[in-house]
């Protein structure tokens, strides 16, 4: 099984993290995407990549600073371009509305870079919550940087699918040790510098190995031809349907 995940959403047509990015995906046909998802000083889980509004919105300084409700004074989109004006940074429960309406699946990583210990926990538990308003059909899967946030997600929800993210330069001999210590299905390595060799060594050990961010159709074939089951893109619709990727 080959999975495009659209990276963001469509983000190389809309703005990154938005409805709009994410409804995108029913125009071609991806079935998956990715998100990004923090949360706001009032417990409001929103998706969002950065830690501050600077570079995604029309506002700047700490992301986790705001409330709910300021999320209504907030253009998310036109920094994208004037189409998008007076788009919102959604919520995660908009998202999960959206996934229901439409049939998406998605791997959600969580950031909360910048928050406390005690608003991770906060950020874990509402992400739970959340799930559970999928309805059945519905796919999903929890990636981070951070195992120590997975590894405590998988206590939460032990049926849930996660996923280890890892940089091309943390992918040292200590990354088997932390899959296992996480208790993580799937492992998702940086694209640059990832050698047959790795993906090799990630499925046997039985893992489902999906790659971001890959950007061209001859990586991708590549990559899948190495057994990789899945890649993220900013650019899903210039990727035929992974059934059709060349076998090359
Ligand atoms: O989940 C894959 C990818 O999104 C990880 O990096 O920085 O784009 O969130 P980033
Ligand atoms: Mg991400």
């Amino acid at each position: 099984m080959r999975t495009i995940f659209a990276h963001r959403g469509v983000s190389s047509l809309a703005p990154e993290n938005t409805l709009s990015a994410i409804k995108l995906c029913t125009d071609y046909q991806v079935r998956w995407f990715e998100c990004d998802i923090d949360i706001l000083h009032d417990g409001t889980i929103v998706l969002f990549h950065d830690s501050t509004l600077d570079r995604c919105t029309n506002r700047s300084g700490s992301l986790f600073a705001l409330n709910r409700q300021d999320l209504d004074q907030i253009d998310a989109g036109n920094w994208f371009g004037d189409e998008y004006r007076d788009e919102r940074i959604p919520t995660l429960e908009q998202l999960i509305a959206m996934m229901n309406q439409y049939q998406l699946n998605a791997n959600i990583e969580i950031k909360s870079g910048d928050v406390s210990a005690e608003a991770s926990h906060r950020l874990l538990a509402g992400l739970d919550r959340a799930l559970n308003q999928l309805d059945d059909g519905r796919e999903y899967i929890i990636s981070s940087f951070n195992p120590m946030l997975l590894a405590e997600f998988k206590r939460l929800r032990p049926q849930a699918r996660v996923a280890c993210l890892f940089e091309t330069h943390t992918l040292n001999d200590d990354w088997h040790m932390i899959m296992e210590w996480t208790g993580a299905e799937c492992i998702h390595p940086q694209n640059e510098g990832l050698t047959q060799q790795q993906v090799q060594l990630f499925k046997s050990k039985g893992y489902q190995v999906n790659v971001w961010t890959v950007n061209t159709k001859d990586r991708a074939n590549q990559l899948f031809n190495w057994g990789v089951d899945g890649i993220f893109t900013d650019f899903p619709q210039h990727l035929p349907k992974y059934s059709q990727l060349n076998d090359v």
